[in-house]
């Protein structure tokens, strides 16, 4: 596998990321209400608490999702047709679900060009492991931002596409961050190129507080990890046990939102930023959404961003989606 880094300054870039990661500090804890960017959930500690949370009974999505791809690897191919075709992935993790899909594209006769693409280089080396090249396989790893790296693997080749979004990463974005990225997506590919991703369904509530509230208490630890985190990497003196993870519906935006609520008034310092903040005694801080679909808002979203659904993917229980959008252009 070969492995291009669009950003050769990875490691003084620590220093920039520690400098954002405050700037994202100072911004949300002086919004009201507080809140902090859920794109920081993820350093080594945090995604090893994410890989355990997707092992919980109580979180469904990725066993569900799993299943869907097991289910589809055979009509995919059939669905896209060719001889050869570009995969992308825009955030291949460790590659476990890929692969299924890989597969199914090798299996139909088709000579695969795989291009994942990850911010992290050691995700990538993860993949590097379980992913190797074959016979009709060929694996180029970018590492780098996602729309950074769609426009670099156009660069390098016309062939028809088909962009990979999995888990239900794009739940983490409000709707216009949605429509805008799903947008920048659409540019970067053309008419016959298909996107693939993965929507978690609205459901019944009951079902959806367990899985952002597991039982063991992964889902906990991983949202104090963002104050461990701040603790670390910008000298706070967070107290852990002085903050109270909280995971709820809400119906109005049919999303979950992940809180921390300060169990009592209290007051944290933050060398980085030397300055203090002040909490009241069950004031929250906002963490992250993870937006549900029904199917209508998916057939909206797609509609909308350029794209046509060419196949919807689902479980018996209506669970999860993933959905198969045609690009359109006139
Ligand atoms: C990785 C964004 C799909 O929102 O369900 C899991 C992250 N947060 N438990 C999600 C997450 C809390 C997850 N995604």
């Amino acid at each position: 596998m070969k492995i291009t880094k669009l950003n050769e300054v990875q490691i003084s870039n620590k220093n920039k990321e520690k400098e954002q990661f405050a700037i994202d500090v100072l911004t949300g804890f002086t919004s009201s209400p507080k809140s902090l960017s859920s794109k920081y959930f993820y350093d080594d500690y945090g995604s090893q608490l994410f890989q355990a949370i997707t092992q919980q009974e109580d979180y469904y999505l990725t066993n569900i999702e799993l299943n869907i791809l097991q289910n589809s690897k055979d009509a995919l191919p059939e669905l896209v047709q060719g001889e050869e075709i570009d995969i992308i992935e825009l955030g291949a993790g460790d590659g476990h679900k890929t692969k299924i899909l890989l597969q199914g594209f090798l299996d139909s006769g088709f000579r695969v060009n795989f291009y994942p693409i990850d911010i992290s280089y050691e995700a990538m080396n993860l993949l590097n492991k379980n992913i190797q090249d074959s016979e009709n396989l060929f694996i180029h790893g970018v590492v780098g931002e996602y729309i950074d790296g769609l426009r670099y693997v156009r660069s390098l080749s016309q062939n028809q596409q088909i962009v990979l979004f999995l888990g239900s990463n794009l739940g983490n974005f409000d709707m216009v961050s949605s429509q805008v990225f799903l947008r920048k997506v659409w540019k970067s590919m053309n008419a016959a190129d298909y996107l693939f991703t993965g929507f978690d369904l609205k459901k019944d509530v009951s079902v959806l507080t367990k899985a952002y509230n597991d039982k063991q208490g992964y889902t906990r630890k991983f949202n104090l990890n963002l104050l461990t985190r701040m603790n670390n990497e910008l000298g706070a003196n967070f107290q852990l046990e002085d903050f109270q993870h909280f995971g709820v519906y809400n119906p109005r935006l049919g999303a979950m939102e992940s809180y921390l609520l300060s169990l009592k008034e209290q007051t944290v310092y933050i060398k980085e930023l030397e300055r203090s903040f002040n909490f009241d005694a069950y004031e929250p801080i906002h963490l992250e959404y993870s937006f549900k679909f029904s199917h209508k808002d998916i057939a909206f979203l797609c509609e909308q961003t350029g794209y046509k659904i060419k196949h919807n993917f689902t479980d018996e229980k209506n669970y999860f989606v993933n959905s198969l959008w045609e690009v359109v252009k006139n």
